[in-house]
């Protein structure tokens, strides 16, 4: 007996039902950065490892343990993509869009990490990416953070989910507060967990990332990153504040929150919601002003963010904020095999015309009555039947799939015409 295959472990189909919310946030992503005036960009799923290693950190978890990477037939390292930023950095580069130029961009696709598959935490996730290239000022700041409230807005997210923001300040403050952290946890080494330990030697300050509960009050203790932050970065952060503050952007400053990639300095954010459980993040990002130099461009300043897609399905599940599903407009019946063809033709004369219309033929033949059923069931509001008689004399009947189930015999004019004054078609 063959055995039935399943999909890979931590990856989704996303079925019928599903596609329509997808197709929504789509909608609305789309429509949202358009009017922020940011244009769209598409890269590969596969990068060379080498790009992800340098950029992202060689002691972050994605690196070290949640990578999908191969040689290839050409003896290449590989990766599929586990993030957006990089591969935009890499792209902006290679093609010159980065060069002593301002670029707001964005992507939408899939990317891979290899971790504990649980809800709102898959391997293959969406990303909708929003990255800005050249602009050093905390107004970009302002403006990302700005795009992600009108999204979360439009879709009805909003009083369900809070801004967090913190600055991690220049290199040279992490490097000071690194050392403080490094120093304070050594001394109660004693009461860290084995992966806090691991971190301890390779990146202090993801220690401040952790959930474990015992380790909280540790935690809350430790040297503050916003105590060592030099003027510079604090002057950005201040300036940021109050642009948020007067564009009616509520915030929570939260020191605790580093992100878990290497690449960021001065702010970093996260919109958080506790409607979904310990995968509450639901779009995070910051700033990255080092990236572009590291892969060998001019310094350029940077900022970005990428909503988790599953994420905010889920939220709008749990929400009941999801879209209606799409129901059939027009169900078109042929009563016979010789009606068939002019049926079809009948269609796509519909379609020329009412190009929204969602146009069901039946197809395979059958009674009037299963036709008929099979029209309901789908939801269709109308049906037109194309019989043998009636068709003699270029005439359909219009008939309405409410309980009162009225016909009406037109001909082609009359039925575009009549087509045309219903309401809920040409809407
Ligand atoms: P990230 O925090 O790794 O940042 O991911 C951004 C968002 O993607 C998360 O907040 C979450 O909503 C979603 N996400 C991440 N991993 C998973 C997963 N395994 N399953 C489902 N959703 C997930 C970045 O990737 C940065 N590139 C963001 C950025 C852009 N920073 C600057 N520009």
């Amino acid at each position: 007996m063959t055995t039935t295959l399943q999909a890979v472990r931590g990856m989704n189909d996303i079925l019928p039902d599903e596609c329509v919310i997808w197709q929504h946030v789509e909608a609305q992503l789309r429509d949202t950065l358009a009017s922020y005036d940011y244009r769209e960009i598409r890269f590969p799923i596969i990068e060379k490892t080498e790009l992800f290693k340098r950029t992202i950190g060689d002691t972050t978890d994605i690196v070290t343990k949640e990578m999908y990477s191969f040689i290839d037939r050409n003896g290449e390292q590989l990766s599929l993509r586990p993030e957006g930023t990089a591969v935009c950095v890499r792209a902006g580069l290679e093609h010159g869009l980065l060069y002593n130029q301002i670029q707001k961009l964005w992507y939408l696709g899939p990317f891979y990490r290899h971790e504990r598959p649980q809800k709102g935490r898959y391997r293959q996730f969406f990303q909708c990416g929003v990255e800005a290239f050249g602009l050093a000022g905390p107004d970009i700041d302002a403006e990302i953070i700005l795009i992600t409230q009108r999204l979360l807005k439009t879709l009805g997210l909003l009083p369900h989910i809070s801004l967090q923001l913190n600055s991690l300040g220049s290199s040279e403050s992490r490097a000071q507060h690194r050392e403080q952290l490094i120093r304070y946890f050594k001394a109660h080494e004693h009461l860290l967990d084995d992966e806090s330990q691991q971190r301890l030697a390779k990146n202090p300050l993801r220690i401040l990332d952790s959930k474990n509960p015992a380790l909280q009050h540790l935690i809350q203790e430790a040297p503050r990153l916003d105590d060592s932050l030099d003027t510079a970065s604090r002057e950005h952060f201040k300036k940021l504040c109050a642009l948020l503050d007067s564009l009616d952007v509520k915030f929570t400053l939260n020191p605790y929150l580093v992100r878990g990639l290497d690449y960021y300095n001065f702010t970093v954010f996260e919109w958080v919601t506790t409607a979904l459980g310990t995968q509450g993040t639901v779009c995070a990002g910051g700033r990255y002003d080092h990236l572009v130099a590291q892969l060998g461009g001019k310094p350029t300043p940077a900022i970005g963010c990428a909503f988790g897609m599953e994420r905010i399905v889920l939220l709008l599940q749990s929400l009941q904020l999801t879209p209606p599903q799409p129901k059939t407009d027009l169900y078109v019946i042929a009563t016979h095999s010789d009606t068939d063809i002019p049926a079809r033709r009948l269609c796509e004369q519909l379609r020329e015309q009412f190009p929204t219309l969602r146009l069901t033929i039946h197809c395979d033949g059958s009674s009037l009555s299963t036709q008929l059923k099979r029209a309901d069931k789908g939801g269709a509001k109308i049906a037109i039947i194309v019989n043998h008689q009636l068709l003699l004399q270029q005439q359909f009947i219009l008939k309405f799939l409410d309980e009162r189930r009225v016909e009406e015999i037109v001909n082609m004019e009359q039925l575009m015409a009549r087509l045309l004054q219903i309401k809920f078609l040409t809407d």
